[in-house]
């Protein structure tokens, strides 16, 4: 216990640790020591953020995706899975109904769809901003090239996510085919920075092949890398996929990670993610109670969300419309003392 403490207050002190560091703290999911990192996370988060969380709505706007990732639902050779886009009327009501419910942060995510090119985004980025002027706008929409960022950005989009899903190049190429590219992962990452974006990483717990050193290696990633963001979800098989007869990642492991992210960076933007929410039922309070300050419910028309289905049961977590949604979020946030906050919730300031 006394080095687990020592630990985390070097973390917090430096906001790198050494290998064997990680691993020691990675070892430690039981919940005494757990709960020991939780609060020191919770208490950072309060102490600069205040008792509110950020919420997004989350309009996931196509499932049509020219990429094969082993762990995920939506891959293209899953043919099985019934393809849909939205169109650019439907996202912006998508968009209005979230805005009178409150959210001032509109997330667009989809596979990588090719119909929903650069040029397209762009429009749709633009009428946004124009609706909605005092929203933020997040795109989740995949790798492209520095010049499509850059257009994305100047078209207003202020923040960007992009998991890097492993920091371990071997690791990576096990659950991504051949054709998907670690390092060109990490080039997106560093353009998204250096054009501007708040920039969000992130990977999933317990992915096939995944161990302990994996996991240090995607802390230390994140360390350096000094992302505004970070998303950090277990993995949940999907039965349509490679990975189908894999074993779930470990929620304890998650909220674990999820403190240690909020100590080694008190400024970070940390959701409690939907795959927590759907592997526990009160996994979104207990990831805001580990030191989350960010929930992204799902604002998506109801026709298309089971569509969206990137592994299985996804769409226990939220309830349909965005009204009833908000309104339970905020009981439940306000159980464990804390409350939705109206307002774009950006990233602090950091240089890029
Ligand atoms: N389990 C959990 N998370 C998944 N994602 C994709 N497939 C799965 C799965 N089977 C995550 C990936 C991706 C994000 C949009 O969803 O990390 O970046």
């Amino acid at each position: 216990m006394k080095q687990f403490s020592i630990l985390l207050d070097e973390l917090q002190r430096d906001g790198r640790l050494s290998r064997e560091a990680w691993l020691y703290l990675l070892q430690r999911t039981g919940k005494e020591l757990r709960q020991i990192a939780a609060q020191k996370a919770e208490a950072l988060t309060i102490e600069h953020f205040g008792n509110g969380v950020f919420v997004r709505g989350i309009v996931e706007f196509s499932n049509y995706c020219s990429n094969d990732c082993l762990y995920c639902g939506i891959r293209c050779s899953n043919k099985k899975a019934e393809r849909y886009r939205l169109d650019e009327k439907e996202i912006i009501e998508c968009c209005r109904a979230g805005f009178e419910y409150g959210f001032r942060t509109f997330v667009l995510q989809s596979g990588e769809d090719r119909f929903w090119n650069t040029g397209k985004l762009c429009k749709l980025v633009e009428k946004i901003k124009k609706d909605f002027p005092e929203c933020a706008v997040t795109l989740s929409v995949g790798e492209l090239s520095k010049s499509d960022f850059r257009s994305l950005f100047e078209a207003g989009a202020d923040r960007y996510l992009l998991r890097h899903e492993s920091a371990d190049p071997e690791h990576f190429a096990m659950i991504h085919p051949p054709r998907q590219s670690w390092s060109k992962r990490m080039e997106c990452l560093a353009d998204l920075k250096d054009i501007g974006f708040q920039t969000g990483c992130g990977f999933m717990v317990g992915t096939p092949g995944q161990t302990l050193e994996h996991l240090a290696a995607d802390m230390e990633f994140i360390s350096g890398f000094q992302p505004h963001m970070v998303g950090i979800g277990p993995f949940i098989p999907h039965c349509d996929t490679p990975f189908a007869d894999r074993q779930t990642g470990s929620a304890e492991l998650t909220l674990l990670l999820l403190s240690l992210c909020r100590i080694m960076d008190p400024q970070l933007l940390l959701p409690a993610t939907t795959a927590l929410g759907t592997l526990m039922p009160e996994g979104r309070e207990l990831g805001v109670l580990a030191g989350a300050n960010v929930v992204m419910p799902n604002i998506s028309p109801m026709e298309v969300r089971s569509k969206y289905s990137l592994y299985n049961n996804k769409n226990i977590a939220d309830p349909g419309c965005a009204g009833v949604l908000k309104s339970e979020l905020q009981k439940k946030l306000s159980s464990i003392g804390r409350k939705i906050v109206i307002g774009r919730g950006d990233h602090g300031g950091r240089s890029c």
